[in-house]
Parts: structure tokens; C-alpha cells; sequence
């Protein structure tokens, strides 16, 4: 792809884990069983409805959204992940590899009624742009859905000093065999939230969620972690009339 802003980061990595994704990542239990159940306690009805389903990944969403009667576009900025997220969906939904620093000119003004954004957030340096084109396609009352690394993790995890820097990050992942370095934007919860109240959103739901008794069953002392050091923050915000 030609067009990538240059605060654009883990492209390779996301290249590198591509597979992994294709393979695992429907059984990972911080997805499946911490990310996932919260960001779909969070969904209204979506049978008929329009979303975009932004960061796709391996389609883990996508699949999930059609099978429950939404027409659904998916967008990820990585070559290889649209491919996968193609493969599982067979051509029931367009898969389009584009850059959510840049404007979503493929997507009419007020056509789409939820916009969701699980963790890909955080791989952006500025959300103000996002959340300016998610504004712009959601219909008045349109809803965004979004995961998002909780800031508070990131200060203790990655011990950091000045909460209020907007900073880039690397992090290791263990994907089977492989370590994996990802990078993504540690950035204060003023400059995630702010931009989108800037951008004509009013938030309805902040949820500091816990992990499912799956969770617990498959790694005991993260879920005893997660109950005091939230991992992730999800949000439910609503474009105003
Ligand atoms: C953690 S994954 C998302 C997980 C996915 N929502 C799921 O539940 O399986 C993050 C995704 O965001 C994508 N991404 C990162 N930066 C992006 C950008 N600037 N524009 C579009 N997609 C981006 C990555 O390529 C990756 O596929």
C-alpha cells in the first residue's frame, strides 16, 4: 500500500504474526475470554445493521458480526491481515487495507450505524483523525464501540515516569514459538477521550472490565491481576443528533 502516514508503526510486526493470528488468536484468552466478552456486552442489536469494523485483524469481528445479520465493511492497515480476514469471510463483506491516520474517503458521510474499533486505537500516535472520519460516517446517534490499552497498565507495566507524555512503546509478544516485537502509542486518557468529545461523540458507557471464570481457568494469576490492574478500558460513546 503506497499511502501510509508516517506515525504509522507495526506493520512488519503485524506481517510477522500474521499466522499466529490466523491460527491462535480465536482461543487466545485475553481475547477470547477478557477483550471479546467485554466489547460484545457492549454491542446494541447490529442484526441489519452497517459496520465498520476497524483493525480487523484475522476477522475474529467481522465473522462474528456477519453471522449476526450485520453488513459489515472491515479495514486493517496490514496486507497480510486482510488477506486472512478475506479467507475467513469469503467475499461476504469488502476487506479494504487502508490507514486510519488518513481520511476513510471510500466510506459516505452519515452511512454506517456502529463504528468498531477493537484495540487498534493504540497503535495510533493522534486518535484525532479516527475519531473525526468516525463522526463523519456515523449516521446521527451512530454509535463507536473501542478497546483500547488502559493507560494505567502502560505507566506500571512499562514503568513509565511522565504519565502526561504521548510516547511510543515497544512491547515483546510470545506467539508460539516466536517473540514478537510490537510498538504502539502510550498515550494520557485526556488525549484519547478528549479528542472524541472534540469530535461530537458523548460517552455512555466506560467499562474497566474483569476477565471471564474461563479466563481464570486458563491463567489463574493474570485473572488475579486483571481484577486489580485493568489491562484494557472499553468505551461506548454516540454521535450527537
Ligand atoms: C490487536 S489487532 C486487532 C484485533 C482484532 N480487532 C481482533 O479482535 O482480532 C490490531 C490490528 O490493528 C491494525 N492496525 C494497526 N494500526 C493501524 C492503522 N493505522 N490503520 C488501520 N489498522 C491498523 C493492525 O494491523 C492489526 O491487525
Amino acid at each position: 500500500m503506497e499511502n501510509i502516514h508516517k506515525d504509522t508503526v507495526s506493520i512488519k510486526s503485524y506481517d510477522e504474526m500474521a499466522t499466529y493470528y490466523e491460527n491462535y488468536v480465536d482461543t487466545k484468552p485475553w481475547n477470547a475470554y477478557y477483550e471479546r466478552p467485554a466489547v460484545l456486552s457492549l454491542l446494541p442489536e447490529i442484526k441489519n445493521k452497517k459496520i465498520l469494523d476497524v483493525g480487523c485483524a484475522g476477522g475474529w469481528y467481522t465473522k462474528y458480526l456477519l453471522d449476526h445479520g450485520a453488513d459489515v465493511t472491515a479495514i486493517d492497515v496490514n496486507k497480510n491481515m486482510v488477506e486472512i480476514t478475506k479467507k475467513r469471510v469469503q467475499d461476504k463483506c469488502p476487506v479494504i487495507q487502508t490507514d486510519l491516520n488518513n481520511k476513510l474517503d471510500f466510506i459516505k458521510d452519515d452511512s454506517l450505524d456502529i463504528v468498531l474499533a477493537s484495540l487498534v486505537l493504540h497503535y495510533l500516535k493522534d486518535v484525532t483523525n479516527a475519531f473525526a472520519e468516525f463522526n463523519r460516517i456515523l449516521k446521527p446517534e451512530g454509535e463507536i464501540i473501542f478497546s483500547i490499552h488502559h493507560p494505567l497498565m502502560e505507566i506500571l507495566h512499562f514503568k513509565r515516569e511522565n504519565y502526561m507524555a504521548i510516547e511510543l512503546l515497544e512491547d515483546e509478544w510470545t506467539m508460539g514459538e516466536e517473540k514478537i516485537k510490537v510498538q504502539f502509542y502510550r498515550k494520557p486518557i485526556n488525549k484519547i477521550l478528549q479528542p472524541l468529545i472534540d469530535n461530537g461523540f458523548y460517552i455512555e458507557n466506560v467499562l474497566e472490565a474483569e476477565p471471564t471464570n474461563e479466563f481464570k481457568e486458563k491463567l489463574p494469576e493474570a485473572y488475579e491481576r486483571l481484577l486489580k490492574r485493568p489491562n484494557f478500558l472499553f468505551i461506548k460513546a454516540k454521535k450527537m443528533k
